[in-house]
């Protein structure tokens, strides 16, 4: 950011009082990077609050190496909307925005399996889904400048995304549990309306995403009652301010950690585990990497 450059911080709001393109008064370009320039920013926020709040947790090195050059992304992506958006005659704080990425962190605070599932796995995964749409808009607009900058940034979030799968594969590798089960019995505790299509399943299933995990009409009945069922907590929940974690659990829980769901919390929150959970995690790691070698030395 340029020296003696100002960006005030835009007004937080629900959701729903979020302006439309056209209650914005924001040409739409500027109002779609606007909304971008949003993400992003809380993108590097997220990034940095997972190398942060699991810096004691049982990870390998290349876990937070991962996590700090996700934020470098993010932090890059920002600047590029910022300096787009001056030259479209605005500035970030032109119109309010939400705080439902946020939210998915606070969420997701508890454990990094349930961090990595709401955030890289789910919430960067909309950006394959939307990613594309919103460049197709742009050229349709004939912003051609902007199309190619969200285009680039698109390209590089297939990356975060992918990260994410990995490292959830590896700790789910580490606890013994079946990743596909996890990552649905996290969701539907943690985030149950984050799943939402439609889905880019070709751009998903590049980075590691199966259709089984993330999209609902492919899950096993009874996973899928449950999800039916969380849904309708988390709206009963909405009306007196609980998310879907403590209407089902029934308390507020512990908010200085996080909800905590039950997969993760026994086993992590074990420190006679912590030392056998690193190693496991460790020797994954390795084997990831030796099948990567041959693919990036092509
Ligand atoms: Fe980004
Ligand atoms: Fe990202």
């Amino acid at each position: 950011m340029a020296p003696g450059t100002h960006h005030r911080a835009s007004t937080l709001v629900a959701p729903k009082q979020v302006p439309t393109a056209k209650a914005s008064r924001l040409p739409l370009p500027a109002y779609m990077l606007h909304s971008l320039a949003h993400v992003e920013l809380n993108a590097v926020d997220l990034a940095w609050d997972t190398v942060a709040r699991f810096a004691a947790a049982p990870l390998p090195r290349a876990f937070f190496l991962d996590f700090a050059r996700v934020a470098d992304d993010e932090s890059r992506h920002l600047l590029w909307c910022l300096q787009r958006l001056g030259e479209l005659g605005h500035a970030y704080g032109d119109m309010p925005a939400h705080s439902v990425l946020w939210e998915g962190a606070q969420a997701s605070a508890g454990d990094v399996g349930s961090r990595l599932a709401v955030v890289p796995m789910s919430q960067e995964a909309r950006g394959l889904d939307a990613g594309p749409r919103l460049v197709d808009r742009l050229v349709g607009l004939g912003d051609a400048r902007s199309a190619a900058i969200v285009r680039r940034i698109a390209q590089e979030e297939t990356a975060h995304v992918a990260v994410g799968v990995v490292w959830f594969r590896g700790v789910c590798a580490a606890l013994g549990a079946d990743p596909g089960h996890a990552f649905r019995a996290t969701i539907c505790t943690l985030c149950p309306d984050v799943l939402r299509g439609p889905f880019e399943a070709g751009a998903r299933a590049q980075v590691g995403l199966p259709p089984e995990w993330y999209d609902p009409g492919c899950w096993p009945e009874g996973e899928r009652e449950r999800l039916a069922e969380a849904l309708r907590a988390r709206k009963e929940g909405a009306l007196d301010g609980r998310t879907a974690a403590e209407v089902q659990g029934g308390g507020r829980g512990d908010t200085a950690r996080g909800p905590q769901t039950a997969l993760f919390s026994s086993t992590l929150q074990d420190a006679e585990n912590l030392g056998a959970l690193r190693a496991r995690l460790e020797h994954f790691v390795a084997g990831e990497t030796a099948r990567a070698a041959p693919a990036s030395a092509a």
